[in-house]
């Protein structure tokens, strides 16, 4: 596989100055040794987005986003790493090259370029003689020619080497014509893979074709729609099916639609309702909610209106929420889908009915349970399969008006749902928590957390004498928490340390985000000798306190057995009095 060296990635990190790269996005203004802007991640009316030239890093306040100036490429654009290397590295005049051997270096760009061709040889095909009949059944679903155009929709023929065709005399590499995902292979034959469909290219954020989505058309084939199969450049769970066009409708409305048809995203686009996107096909995923929340806040869930589209809905909306996105659901009548609704009554009444009469998830779950006429028990099973939701939302502000609003929907007194909940919780907690609580926001309120914080504050400062101590005395085995623990080892070992390229050791983003935020905030009000002095005395305190904790519950154990604790008691008062004194 292709692989760009370390050395050409530390060189893109050197040069790609981050206030370069952002105020090519982003307004900014200078305050202080920092810069601030409104941030492109989130919608916001004061400027909590931030650069800091010095560290190379950005961080928004608002929404935790945060990174260097490649992850900021690859967040603004939604494109990949390497992408966003080379990206860089054509802005700084630093050529990216990929080690390996001649065959893999090219194997990304050529992956794209196979699609390129594809769409365009689809394309034709559609507004060629032999697509006639499959442009005239899209145009007779209400399908403009503009629209087909603007989303390069096209035609596979019947033919198993329509593509192949084309394709073959290229010199792709077998590799390369594998991981397409377009072909099929059986002994020594390539065929197409797409026969007889209708084909929407898939595109990933920046407008790149990654994928397709075909729907069969003049066959019997069972199969209504093929999708492309993840492949490098296409995984399925992180892309939208037309977000490359309408994230900035997305942005600007602060809501999104989500459908899960490509004919009811583009129907949807052609009525003027251009903030949507599509899942087509793929489960609505965590990773999805990531994507997401980038743009937007809200989702309005627009759903087939038939059974399988509610169960579905009530899915992808708890998801939402447990995302801290807020979901509703636009109820779509007598089990048509978008596509068709807009179809029969126009985009107007898709606005005025649909979206401005969406209900919230929890009003949208009880109506399409039919709670009103179950019988008690039934309701009280109902309301605790959405209790063991709302254990899934994180932010206990969000959980806590979850559980207020289900109890005035249910008519259920607020202090009983509460009840409920907490009896839910105790039942849920053994096999969830440690994989729950690993992903919620780290919030360092507690001694030790905070003296880990100021440790690292002084190790990513420059007042050398500070750090000089600190690196003497510390004991990283006393930090509880593992991100700062690394953080720290790594400000410790670098002599001379870069955030941006500090946070590069970081895969998650997650961790990049918290790992910016720290750098970011710094405290300018604490001289940094008194601070390394302070947390360092902290730490050994908190640590020593521990040791002591543990001796009490010794001593119990061992008085309840009659034994003798005299030893352990002295040790206690040692302690104590290291701590005092
Ligand atoms: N889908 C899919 N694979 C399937 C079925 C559905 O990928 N086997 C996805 C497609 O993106 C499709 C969407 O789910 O657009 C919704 O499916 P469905 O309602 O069956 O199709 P429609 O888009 O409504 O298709 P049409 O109106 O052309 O019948
Ligand atoms: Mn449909």
């Amino acid at each position: 596989m292709a692989r760009i060296p370390q050395e050409t990635i530390d060189r893109i990190h050197d040069s790609a100055d981050i206030l370069d790269v952002v105020s090519r996005h982003v307004d900014l203004k200078k305050r202080g040794r920092n810069f601030f802007g409104l941030c492109p991640f989130h919608n916001e009316k004061t400027p909590s987005f931030s650069v800091a030239p010095d560290k190379g890093i950005y961080h928004c306040f608002g929404c935790g986003n945060g990174g260097n100036a490649v992850n900021f490429i690859m967040e603004f654009e939604k494109i990949s790493f390497v992408e966003a290397l080379q990206e860089l590295g054509d802005q700084f005049g630093i050529p990216v090259e990929f080690s390996g051997n001649d065959e893999s270096k090219e194997f990304f760009t050529h992956l794209y370029d196979i699609h390129q061709l594809a769409t365009n040889l689809y394309h034709d095909a559609l507004f060629s003689n032999r697509g006639e009949d499959a442009k005239k059944y899209l145009l007779d679903r209400g399908l403009s020619e503009e629209s087909l155009k603007l989303f390069k929709v096209g035609l596979a023929p019947a033919g198993s080497s329509y593509l192949w065709n084309a394709v073959k005399g290229k010199n792709y590499s077998q590799e390369v014509l594998e991981k397409s995902g377009l072909f099929g292979f059986s002994n020594n034959d390539v065929y197409d893979r797409f026969r007889s469909r209708i084909m929407f290219p898939i595109s990933n954020a920046s407008g790149k074709i990654i994928a397709f989505g075909g729907r069969v058309f003049g066959t019997d084939d069972p199969a209504k729609y093929m999708n492309s199969p993840e492949t490098p450049l296409y995984r399925k769970s992180e892309v939208f099916y037309g977000l490359n066009l309408t994230r900035d409708d997305i942005r600007r409305s602060e809501s999104a639609i989500l459908v899960e048809g490509y004919t009811d995203l583009i129907q949807l686009y052609q009525a003027g309702i251009k903030n949507a996107v599509a899942v087509s096909g793929t489960a609505f995923t965590e990773t999805h909610v990531q994507q997401i929340r980038r743009f937007s806040s809200t989702v309005y869930l627009a759903y087939d209106g038939d059974s399988a589209g509610i169960k579905a809905a009530l899915r992808a909306g708890y998801v939402l929420l447990k995302g801290d996105v807020e979901p509703y659901v636009i109820e779509i009548p007598d089990g048509m889908d978008p596509d068709d609704w807009i179809q029969k009554d126009g985009g107007k009444e898709f606005k005025s009915i649909g979206i401005k009469k969406a209900s919230g998830l929890l009003r949208f779950h009880l109506k399409t349970a039919g709670f009103k006429d179950l019988s008690s028990s039934n309701r009280s099973n109902l309301i605790k399969e959405i209790l063991t939701e709302a254990a899934g939302i994180s932010d206990p502000i969000v959980r806590q008006g979850f559980i207020k609003t289900l109890a005035q929907v249910s008519g259920v007194e607020e202090n009983q749902m509460v009840h409920m909940f907490s009896q839910q919780l105790r039942k849920k907690r053994p096999n969830s928590k440690s994989k729950e609580s690993s992903k919620k926001p780290q919030l360092f309120t507690t001694i030790n957390a905070k003296a880990e914080l100021g440790i690292i504050k002084v190790l990513a400062g420059n007042n050398t004498k500070a750090k000089e101590i600190i690196k003497e005395k510390l004991d990283l085995d006393r930090f509880d928490n593992e991100q700062l623990k690394k953080l720290a080892q790594l400000l410790i070992d670098k002599t001379h340390v870069n955030p941006a390229e500090i946070i590069t050791f970081y895969d998650s983003a997650e961790d990049r985000d918290m790992i910016t935020r720290i750098l970011m905030e710094e405290d300018e009000t604490t001289e940094p000798l008194q601070m390394a002095e302070e947390c360092l005395k902290t730490l050994s305190k908190v640590s020593v306190k521990e040791k002591i904790r543990e001796l009490r519950i010794k001593i119990r154990e061992k008085e309840s057995d009659g034994e003798d604790t005299l030893e352990l008691m002295k040790e206690v008062v040692k302690l104590q009095k290291e701590i005092n004194g």
